[in-house]
């Protein structure tokens, strides 16, 4: 199939878009790579809906465009080492992974530039993902709220999350079913700037957000996580946001320098099942 068949209808929503035209269950060409990026570059999220996805087809559709990511703390499926499952079964009780505002391991010194999960145990209600574009909220930011960030660093770090003592650390993941791996490699501690240019468009954007941020260099806690927590509610308000509702054989695709996201719960008593890669810094 051409590049020129592929078809990407925008969301209408503050990203997102729907990519059809394309068989990614075939490797794919150059002119392929190339149109899916820009529409990847310009939407933000991308869905493909309607695929028949092996690991083997996710693991060359990630290569493709720029090889894996270094994945931690959760062990990936077995006979891989790049595709990690997120499941979650019906009668599971643990809470929701992943179900604040983040972006993808922010706390490694090269965070991913992407992630692809596709849908492969989708219940019938709930259990959308949600997106909030990170240029949209900086361009609205208050001007109040920008003076207080600009040109400062935050310091990311994975120990509220998976430290030993952290919310997916070892009192979690006994009753967890996703194979979560806390470490004390998590108190690591990275810094990034708050506000940041897309590494590829140049586009200004907020960059992560409060979780994986856990303070902002120079600056005190007790003035840090208020203004950590305003920005927080800023960054995930409505009018930002793309939600995404699944549908078994999509693969989704999202960039983690422009957007955040987050999980939502609703399909108690159904399992759900998603594999993930992620794509590593460009
Ligand atoms: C994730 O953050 O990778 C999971 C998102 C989801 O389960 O919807």
């Amino acid at each position: 199939m051409e590049a020129s068949a592929i078809k990407v209808v925008p969301s209408g929503q503050a990203c997102g878009a729907t990519v059809t035209g394309i068989d990614l269950s075939r490797p794919l060409t150059e002119a392929q790579v190339a149109a899916i990026r820009t529409a990847w570059l310009s939407h933000h999220v991308l869905s493909f809906p309607d695929q028949h996805m092996s690991d083997d087809d996710l693991e060359r559709f990630t290569l493709s465009f720029g090889g894996f990511g270094d994945d931690p703390f959760i062990a990936p499926i077995a006979g891989r080492k790049h595709v990690i499952a997120v499941q979650r079964l019906a009668d599971e009780t643990s809470p929701l992974f992943a179900e604040n505002w983040h972006s993808d391991w922010s706390f490694q010194a090269r965070p991913p530039a992407g992630t692809c999960l596709y849908g492969i145990t989708i219940p019938p209600t709930g259990g959308d993902t949600l997106f909030a574009n990170q240029h949209a909220a900086l361009d609205a930011l208050p001007d109040s709220l920008r003076s207080r960030l600009e040109g400062r660093m935050a310091i990311h770090s994975a120990r509220k999350a998976y430290a030993p003592d952290g919310a997916y650390g070892e009192g979690d993941v006994a009753r967890r079913s996703m194979d979560i791996r806390p470490s004390a490699a998590a108190e690591a501690s990275q810094l990034h700037p708050v506000i940041r240019a897309h590494p590829e468009t140049g586009r200004l954007g907020l960059f992560s957000c409060l979780g994986y941020i856990i303070g902002i260099e120079g600056m005190d806690e007790a003035e840090a996580m208020p203004l950590l927590l305003e920005l927080y509610h800023w960054q995930g308000r409505p009018e930002f946001q793309y939600r995404h509702r699944w549908q078994q054989g999509t693969l989704l695709m999202w960039d983690n320098r422009s957007v955040l996201h987050a999980a939502t719960g609703g399909y108690d008593g159904h399992d759900r099942l998603l594999h993930r890669t992620t794509i590593r810094a460009a």
